[in-house]
């Protein structure tokens, strides 16, 4: 994914920092479908090509060739994700095969970086989905996030990044027959291979709060022959009780926390993913229902991502304040470095193919348990001390100290705090996020002391207390 810090505030081409514009909220209003399915004709590919047409239909060997635009960077597109890994599964495969991405899109931004002014903006991309030229399909046939809706230097809209996209849809696990909700519509490019997951046995119901982003999605899948999936256009943060109950629940937006409204919309076995932040990152989790209690959600980290965060009833409210500036100027130069603690040395064996966002996963996800203020800025990570005005980054090869006052002391009390946290997840022998188990309770119900686990940990958030706990 594309990373960026700074005063762009963006952390991926799909996704931004909390501290976003004005909400586009409106009154619930279903985009409507029209009665009539419009299923384009089925289509063909490349000779050779092995790839299902939204219809469903296979190439015959021998039949013509295809002159649609678009179909011969699809089926690159196929290769491509497959040579990364990304099709988990021949359903997923299958699915992203046959879902036209450039039918989703009428135009895309362009980030434009004004390095002197050291500021970001977005340059609008029109595209003619009728008449595409081999350049745009290049670019909407990469593994690329494309922003499609803008606030200023806020990406409101996207359709993310496909590695992306294929990876959760695997986790996802959507199967034929099932009920599926998305948070999130965007495009709707998602909903279509959701639809095309689920089949016409199956259900999807896709929520967008933004109702002129809806309303194209709307358009596109009709026009694409998805009539059938419903587009709501509303805030998410109620889900859709009238198309419920649920097999999945994925949420293609950065989540600050689970609603209560989504948990019981769940079927019974049913689970929800969410890229749900956790400090620095938005690991994607599964949650189910606690068979105990129905009300408590119980989760597991299986995946990674970094979205743009959510709107509505359950805006971010970023406990870690990492979208907080840190006063102008304070991260230039460092006023000392520390090397690196030993407990955050991979040791000889480990790490060796790891990048380095998989190598600090697991003690940034540490840190956001147990840490107040982070911050991720250039050179690497780390913590702040509560006026922001002094912060310590890790890098690879060192500890970073800044303070805007220099004042030595209190940068050599936060490194000492940040030694201190890196040797206890050392000492709890270093575990990755997968190893937790995290638990969502509503915030209305104390939870009871004497069940708590030995090793836990709390994150509060709007509607749950989350206590993750080491098993
Ligand atoms: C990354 S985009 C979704 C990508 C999309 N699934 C696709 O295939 O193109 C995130 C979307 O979530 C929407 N969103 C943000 N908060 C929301 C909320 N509370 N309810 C519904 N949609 C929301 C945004 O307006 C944005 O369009």
């Amino acid at each position: 994914m594309l990373g960026h810090d700074g005063q762009a505030k963006l952390v991926d081409a799909q996704a931004t920092r909390a501290g976003s514009s004005a909400e586009c909220r409106g009154s619930p209003v279903e985009i409507r479908r029209p009665a009539t399915s419009s299923r384009p004709a089925a289509t063909t590919m490349s000779a050779g090509d092995d790839v299902q047409t939204p219809a469903g239909d296979r190439k015959v060997e021998g039949e013509a060739l295809s002159t649609r635009p678009g179909d011969q960077e699809r089926a690159d597109y196929v290769m491509h994700l497959e040579s990364l890994g990304a099709l988990g599964s021949d359903a997923v495969r299958q699915a992203i095969a046959a879902v036209r991405r450039h039918r989703f899109l009428e135009a895309w931004y362009h980030m434009k970086i004004d390095e002197k002014q050291n500021s970001l903006s977005f340059v609008r991309h029109v595209f003619d989905r009728d008449h595409p030229t081999p350049e745009d399909l290049e670019e909407i046939y990469s593994n690329r996030a494309l922003v499609t809706a803008v606030d200023g230097w806020l990406a409101k809209s996207s359709t993310s990044q496909p590695d992306l996209i294929a990876e959760m849809l695997t986790l996802l696990d959507a199967r034929q027959g099932h009920s599926v909700l998305e948070i999130g519509t965007g495009t709707g490019y998602n909903a279509a291979l959701l639809r095309e997951l689920v089949g016409s046995d199956g259900k999807v119901c896709s929520i967008e709060i933004q109702e002129d982003v809806a309303a194209l999605a709307r358009r596109h899948l009709d026009d694409e022959g998805y009539p059938d999936v419903a587009v709501l256009a509303r805030d998410a943060y109620r889900g859709a009780a009238e198309e419920a109950p649920f097999d999945r629940i994925v949420a293609t937006v950065g989540c600050s926390d689970i609603s209560p409204y989504w948990l019981n919309q769940l079927k019974p076995d049913g689970f929800m993913l969410l890229p749900l932040r956790h400090g620095l990152g938005d690991p994607l989790i599964r949650i189910e229902r606690d068979p105990e209690d129905p009300n408590c959600g119980i989760g597991r980290v299986i995946g990674y991502a970094s979205f743009m965060p959510i709107e509505g009833e359950l805006r971010w409210r970023d406990p870690w304040g990492t979208s907080i500036s840190t006063a102008r100027g304070l991260l230039e130069s460092p006023v000392r470095t520390y090397p690196l603690p030993e407990s955050l040395v991979p040791p000889a064996s480990g790490g060796v193919n790891l990048t380095e966002t998989q190598r600090w996963r697991p003690f940034q996800f540490f840190l956001s348990l147990t840490a107040q203020l982070l911050r991720r800025q250039g050179i690497g990570f780390g913590i702040a001390e509560s006026a922001l005005k002094t912060v310590v980054l890790v890098s690879d090869a060192a500890v970073h100290g800044y303070s805007l006052d220099g004042h030595v002391r209190s940068l050599d009390n936060l490194h000492d705090r940040l030694v201190y946290l890196a040797e206890a997840w050392d000492d709890l022998g270093r575990p990755n996020p997968e190893d937790y188990v995290l638990r969502f309770v509503p915030r209305a119900e104390i939870p009871d002391l004497d069940t708590l686990p030995k090793r836990y940990w709390f994150v509060d958030r709007l509607q749950y207390l989350e206590i993750v706990e080491l098993p």
